[in-house]
């Protein structure tokens, strides 16, 4: 495989006069800075539960460290660009502290692996996803030797399920059950950075998410690249999603994300089934044409992610709905773009994740020509952003005069007059001060609603 000789340490040799690191500092201070989706979020809390283990302590503050280490995202060229401009400001942290050990982990690692040391100066460590566990040994190694580190070997078995993250204080938290994506989609890079599908236990994500509860989280999301294909033993998503519900009956259940090919009856019905798994459902379609679905390898046609939807809209006839779409992939003209404007017009999504077509290098896409041209992308991407925009106008203030109960978040941050918490349905909701505190149960009247926000008054306290 490409990657079994690069798990093994570079010899610092080849890097003479890049690093002299002697001692570190005496308190041993980690600082990471997160890029990319809640998978990636949720890692860092990963490697955070990992290296306070190993004596580490964690901080917000960049300039206190001694370890700096930027957890990115390869999915658009963008998500990399942000990144490798990062390194640049923080090669200035390094002249000042020549001792500082800046690491770059997570889908970039994975992805351009031993080029991120030799092409940037800065980089002394490099781990994929699958790798954190070395993540203490190889600044040991570093510090004693001097030996720049990387490992990025994928594993088919590593779900972290005994690691206890590091969570930041709130109400909201993520939850990890499955990693990998099997899928191929032919413009994606995350099956080549995070590796084959696996899923944790089910009693592990039960007892996590019963410990969770005790701390005083309040609403949880199941993360998974594809959560559709979790299993553990007999049990499948929608099994864990009910043992989650009925494990912790107070808290709010979230997940993301499903794939249309695979969202069964069973996870319809079982959302539907428990009071505390929220009506919100994150189903990406990408593009509402089928010869652009068949050239992205999506393995579903329009009608049958429209069945979905419709029995979706059935089952939970008060469901928010949301989604992602790309603009410009190749050969996309005309016409099918309009396609895809027809069909968030016919869903009515309550929110859109929207995006431009980033070739990527390995992905099967990158052998298609991307014959689209820039400004042609950037045009249809904001005439999918403009129709989005009034469809969530529309409905958000079709919702004026309704009630909603909220889970209060904290002070809003355009107003310290003003609490903002969420709906159910994942939907922010402002609301004027009344003595109710983060964590808080609010049924809310809604009097206002634009595209991004609702606006509305305390009802009763629960
Ligand atoms: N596993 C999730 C999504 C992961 S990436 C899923 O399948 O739903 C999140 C979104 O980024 C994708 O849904 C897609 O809309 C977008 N995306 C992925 N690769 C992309 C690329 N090469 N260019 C533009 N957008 C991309
Ligand atoms: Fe990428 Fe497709 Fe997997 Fe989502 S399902 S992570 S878009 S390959
Ligand atoms: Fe990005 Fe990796 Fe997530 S490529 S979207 S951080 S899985």
């Amino acid at each position: 495989m490409e990657h079994r000789d690069l798990e093994k340490y570079i010899p610092i040799e080849t890097f003479t006069g890049e690093t002299e690191i002697d001692d570190i500092t005496s308190e041993k201070k980690l600082y990471v800075e997160t890029y990319g989706c809640q998978m990636n979020f949720a890692d860092t809390e990963i490697v955070n539960g990992i290296m306070k283990k190993n004596g580490y302590d964690i901080t917000e503050n960049i300039d206190d460290s001694a370890i700096i280490l930027l957890n990115t995202c390869s999915v658009r060229e963008m998500a990399e660009a942000r990144v490798l401009q990062r390194l640049t400001e923080i090669k200035k942290y390094k002249k000042n502290n020549p001792n500082l050990v800046v690491g770059i982990i997570g889908c970039m690692a994975e992805r351009m692996k031993r080029d991120l040391i030799t092409k940037k100066g800065v980089v002394d460590l490099v781990l994929g996803p699958d790798e954190y566990r070395r993540l203490p040994s190889l600044i040991d190694n570093l510090i004693d030797t001097g030996e720049k580190g990387i490992a990025v070997k994928l594993s088919r078995v590593e779900t972290y399920d005994d690691i206890m993250p590091v969570r930041k204080e709130g109400i909201s938290a993520w939850l990890s059950v499955m990693r990998g994506c099997d899928k191929f989609c032919s413009f994606c890079v995350v099956p080549y950075t995070r590796g084959r599908e696996r899923s944790r236990p089910l009693d592990g994500v039960t007892r996590e998410i019963s410990a969770l509860a005790e701390e005083g989280f309040k609403d949880i999301t199941l993360l998974g690249q594809n959560v559709n294909s979790y299993k553990s033993g007999e049990n499948d998503f929608s099994d864990l999603l009910a043992a989650c519900a009925k494990a912790v009956p107070e808290v709010r259940i979230r997940f993301t994300t499903s794939h249309p090919q695979d969202l069964s009856m069973k996870l319809i019905e079982t959302i539907a089934l428990y009071n505390n798994i929220c009506k919100y459902i994150h189903l990406p379609v990408q593009s509402g044409s089928n010869r652009i679905l068949e050239l992205m390898k999506r393995n579903y046609t329009v009608e049958h992610y429209m069945k979905i939807m419709y029995n979706i809209k059935n089952i939970i006839p008060d469901v928010t709905l949301s989604t992602d779409i790309i603009s410009g992939f190749c050969t996309e003209n005309d016409d099918d773009h309009k396609m895809t404007l027809d069909i968030m017009s016919e869903v009515r999504y309550d929110g859109a994740y929207m995006f431009k077509y980033s070739p990527r290098e390995k992905t099967k896409a990158w052998q298609y020509d991307d014959d689209v041209d820039e400004e042609i992308k950037t045009k249809r991407l904001m005439e999918i952003v403009e129709l989005q925009r009034n469809i969530s106008e529309e409905k958000n203030k079709s919702l004026v005069g309704k009630e909603f109960e909220i889970i209060v978040e904290g002070i809003s941050k355009k107003s310290d007059k003003m609490l903002f918490g969420r709906t159910d349905g994942n939907k922010t909701v402002i609301i004027p001060l009344n003595g109710s505190e983060a964590g808080d149960k609010v049924k809310v009247k809604v009097n206002k609603g634009n595209s991004a926000t609702l606006f509305g008054e305390a009802v009763s306290l629960n």
